[in-house]
């Protein structure tokens, strides 16, 4: 069976390796995109979604979201993922009047309410959005199956040395989806860390297939991590997880987010002791798996 999912994303160069495989593997069924601003604003965000249903000639509906957090200034990573958001590789304009929608919750609300089946939640960028969705109706909540966000760390942070970059962006959003009660998974910094992909193994992107190619013009300006040695494409993890969990290492935990500290606001305060666990906390995976899985996952891309 394919698993139903919903992607909220801010492409974002990791974003877009998400999408790229979520959009063509057969096990998957991507109802919608949302959009959500993060790495850079929102009209950018969603202008590289539609640049990606585009190349893929997808017909996977694009619905604009939220252009600010809640509470939070807005703090953009267009110091990672360039001016774009996906600078690197040469997408075609996009037709603006392809997009779906102007409202990412209200589409949530439609697709999740009149669902047969529910759906899973991928968010994959700040989540004010999907907080948004949980608390103008909190009825759709039966019709979530699980949600797995990248987002937090168990350790350190990206942004701060304790936030990592989609919570610190919208601390009370977090909030909000991790006491939500809903079944969630934390794909953090974590597990990324434990499985950099290497120079080396990026190199064999070019001969793969377009979309390899244009992943490794995009990593190439991927300015989050070092490209001459290697890379970290954290998104891609929410989807390989949903898709083979059991090569994953898990621990169920407390998470708790930081919403006052001074030098600690966008912490995901992880307790992996604790009795009265919210989450499911992807801690590591071995790094020549995750090189399998994630380039046979685009084997099926074009
Ligand atoms: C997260 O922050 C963004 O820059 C990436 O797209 C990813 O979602 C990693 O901290
Ligand atoms: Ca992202």
């Amino acid at each position: 069976m394919k698993h139903p999912i919903i992607i909220d994303t801010d492409p974002g160069i990791d974003d877009a390796a998400a999408i790229s495989i979520a959009l063509n593997h057969p096990d998957l069924d991507v109802k919608m995109l949302t959009t959500v601003n993060g790495n850079v604003g929102i009209e950018k965000t969603t202008a590289n979604a539609l640049k990606l249903t585009q190349f893929f000639n997808s017909n996977v509906s694009v619905h604009r979201g939220a252009s600010h957090p809640l509470l939070s200034d807005i703090f953009s990573a267009s110091s990672v993922h360039g001016e774009s958001g996906m600078d690197g590789y040469e997408f075609p304009e996009v037709d603006a009047s392809t997009l779906s929608s102007h409202n990412a919750v209200a589409a949530m609300y439609d697709l999740l309410i009149n669902s047969k089946e529910p759906i899973t939640l991928i968010p994959i960028g700040p989540l004010t959005n999907i907080a948004l969705l949980l608390t103008t109706y909190p009825e759709v909540k039966t019709q979530i199956n699980e949600i797995i966000l990248m987002g937090g760390s168990a350790g350190r942070g990206n942004v701060t040395p304790l936030a990592e970059f989609n919570i610190y962006c919208d601390p009370e959003a977090a909030h909000i989806v991790f006491n939500s009660g809903l079944p969630l998974t934390m794909v953090g910094l974590d597990v990324a860390r434990s499985s950099t992909l290497i120079h080396a193994k990026l190199e064999k992107l070019k001969s793969l297939n377009d979309t390899g190619r244009m992943l490794h013009q995009l990593f190439s300006h991927y300015r989050g991590d070092d490209f001459e040695y290697g890379i970290n494409i954290y998104d891609a993890y929410t989807i390989l997880y949903l898709l083979h969990p059991e090569l994953f290492q898990i621990v169920e935990a407390r998470v708790d987010i930081e919403t006052t500290g001074e030098l600690t606001r966008g912490a995901t305060v992880t307790d992996l002791k604790s009795a009265y666990p919210n989450c499911t906390v992807v801690m590591g995976i071995e790094t020549d798996i995750f090189e399998k899985i994630f380039f046979d996952a685009l084997t099926y891309c074009k």
